[in-house]
C-alpha cells in the first residue's frame, strides 16, 4: 500500500556551535524523511562554504550574506515543496530573525542544536578549536565570535544529553504535532 505523508514543506533551521551536532543531527534527519518518502533538501554550512559562499569569511558581515544565501535557496526549495533542512551556526538572534521573516508563518522552525562549549570543545571534530584557542585562526565562533543562543526557539535540543538518533525523532515528533 501506498505511505502518504502529511508534513507540509518547511524550513528546519539547525543553529549551534561548531561541533554541536549540527550535521550529524541533519543528516540522520534527511535519512528519516527520505526512508518516509518525504522530498528534501539539505543544505549544510560547510559545504555552501566550499561553493556558492566560497568568497566569504567569518566576519560579522559575511556571515549575515552567508545566511542570507543560504536562506535564500532554502525558499526556492520549499517553494518546490521540499522539506528543507538548514544547518548553519547562524550565530546572531537578528540574523535569525532576518531569515525568518523571508518565510511565511510556522514555515520556518528554528532547531537550537544545544551543546556547552567545553563539551563542543572537547569533541573538536576537525581541529578547529584547538587552532582558535592557538590563534591560528580567528573569530572562531564561541572562542573570539559570539554565539547568541536562540532564546525561544521552536525546538531546543542538547546534543550533550541526548544521542543525535534521539534529537532526530524529537524533530520528526514536532512536525507530527504540528501537521
Ligand atoms: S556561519 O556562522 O556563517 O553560519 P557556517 O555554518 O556557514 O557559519 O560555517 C561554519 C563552519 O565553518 C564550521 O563548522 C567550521 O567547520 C568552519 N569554520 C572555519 N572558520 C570558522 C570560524 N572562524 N568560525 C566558525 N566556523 C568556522
Amino acid at each position: 500500500m501506498q505511505k502518504f505523508n502529511f508534513f507540509i514543506p518547511r524550513v528546519l533551521w539547525l543553529t549551534g556551535l561548531s561541533g554541536a551536532g549540527k550535521s550529524t543531527t541533519a543528516n540522520i534527519l534527511k535519512t528519516e524523511f527520505d526512508q518516509m518518502g518525504i522530498m528534501n533538501y539539505l543544505l549544510d554550512g560547510d559545504i555552501l562554504r566550499q561553493g556558492l559562499c566560497n568568497d566569504l569569511g567569518f566576519s560579522e558581515a559575511d556571515r549575515y550574506e552567508n545566511c542570507r544565501r543560504m536562506a535564500e535557496v532554502a525558499k526556492l526549495f520549499v517553494n518546490e515543496g521540499y522539506m528543507v533542512i538548514c544547518a548553519s551556526i547562524s550565530p546572531y538572534r537578528n540574523m535569525r530573525q532576518m531569515i525568518r521573516k523571508r518565510f511565511s508563518d510556522s514555515q520556518f522552525i528554528e532547531v537550537f542544536i544545544d551543546a556547552p562549549l567545553s563539551v563542543c570543545e572537547a569533541r573538536d571534530p576537525k581541529g578547529l578549536y584547538k587552532k582558535a584557542r592557538a590563534g591560528s585562526i580567528t573569530l572562531f565562533t564561541g572562542i573570539d565570535s559570539e554565539y547568541e543562543a536562540p532564546a525561544n526557539p521552536e525546538i531546543h535540543l542538547r546534543t550533550d544529553l541526548e544521542t543525535p538518533e534521539m534529537c532526530a525523532q524529537k524533530i520528526i515528533e514536532f512536525l507530527q504535532s504540528v501537521s
